[in-house]
């Protein structure tokens, strides 16, 4: 069952890890953070893995963490399946390439900060709606995001929390390039094998050089992040998100100051 969570797939140097949850748009739950975090690691110390190639069943990336279990008690525990996932993440060696059709929410926007070439259909939707559901933003996205965008352009995809573009991803920096929905895959996976290609020892070096600078800020900030992020989880406006979304309807925050 966990397997097939997250489908793997190894091919030439290249593994597939394909988030598999289609009925809830792959959306995270925790055996998927648990089943993404081994494979990771497991690609990372598998020399016959030279890149990883990142992306979601069904025609969408992800939609996010799954909401029901933002209340799992649990849930941000130092060792909890998402934390060990974005240690993980964080500090992945080899390559890794997003391939995001589709629907990219939430986690699915942060993690393709952490990634290292993100190709995306002409026709995906990324979306950060941290603040729409009362918490605010984690893997390390506050410190990246205005490094890569600057203030203005972070603070509007962060705080109003709107659907954004592929063009728009493409002109902030999130993705490399884009292509044809339906086509991105194989375009994605191309890049991965083109990479694959390259002397793996000089690629890796690189990429540890490039995420030098960053490595150490980047997980006291997502550590305070977690901090922020699990007091949010406990406020009423959070409380009101979450279920608003339950129950199929708007969340009113009107009488909270
Ligand atoms: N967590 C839990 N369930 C989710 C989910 C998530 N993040 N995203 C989608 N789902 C579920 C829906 O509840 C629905 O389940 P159901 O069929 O049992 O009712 C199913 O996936 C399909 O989603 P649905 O809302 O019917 O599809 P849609 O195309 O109308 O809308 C989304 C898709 C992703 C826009 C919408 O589901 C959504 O806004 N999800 C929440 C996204 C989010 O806030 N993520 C967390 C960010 S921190």
């Amino acid at each position: 069952m966990t397997e097939d969570l997250i489908r793997t797939e190894p091919e030439e140097g290249v593994l597939s890890l394909v988030m598999n949850r289609p009925d809830k748009k792959n959306a995270m739950n925790m055996a998927m953070y648990g089943a993404l975090e081994s494979a990771l690691a497991m690609a990372d110390h598998d020399d016959k893995v030279r890149v990883i190639l990142l992306s979601g069943s069904n025609g969408n990336f992800t939609s996010g963490n799954d909401l029901a279990d933002f209340l799992a008690p649990s849930f941000l525990a130092r060792e909890s399946p998402v934390m060990r996932f974005l240690g993980t993440l964080f500090q992945a060696r080899k390559p890794i390439v997003a391939a995001v059709e589709g629907m990219a929410i939430g986690v699915g926007v942060t993690m393709l900060l952490h990634c290292d070439l993100v190709y995306a259909g002409e026709g995906a939707r990324f979306q950060a709606p941290f603040v729409n559901l009362g918490l605010c933003p984690e893997a390390g996205s506050t410190l990246l995001m205005p490094r890569m965008m600057g203030h203005q352009r972070a603070a509007e995809l962060l705080l109003l929390g709107e659907p954004f573009s592929t063009s728009l991803a493409r002109e902030v920096g999130i993705v490399n390039n884009t292509f044809p929905d339906g086509t991105v895959l194989a375009s994605a996976r191309a890049k991965a094998r083109q990479l694959a290609d390259q002397p793996a020892a000089a690629v890796r070096m690189t990429k540890a050089l490039l995420k030098r600078e960053v490595g150490a800020a980047l997980l006291e900030a997502a550590l305070h992040e977690v901090d922020c992020f699990t007091e949010r989880l406990q406020s009423p406006e959070a409380q009101e998100a979450l279920e608003a979304f339950m129950q199929h309807r708007k969340p009113d925050f009107s009488r909270f100051t």
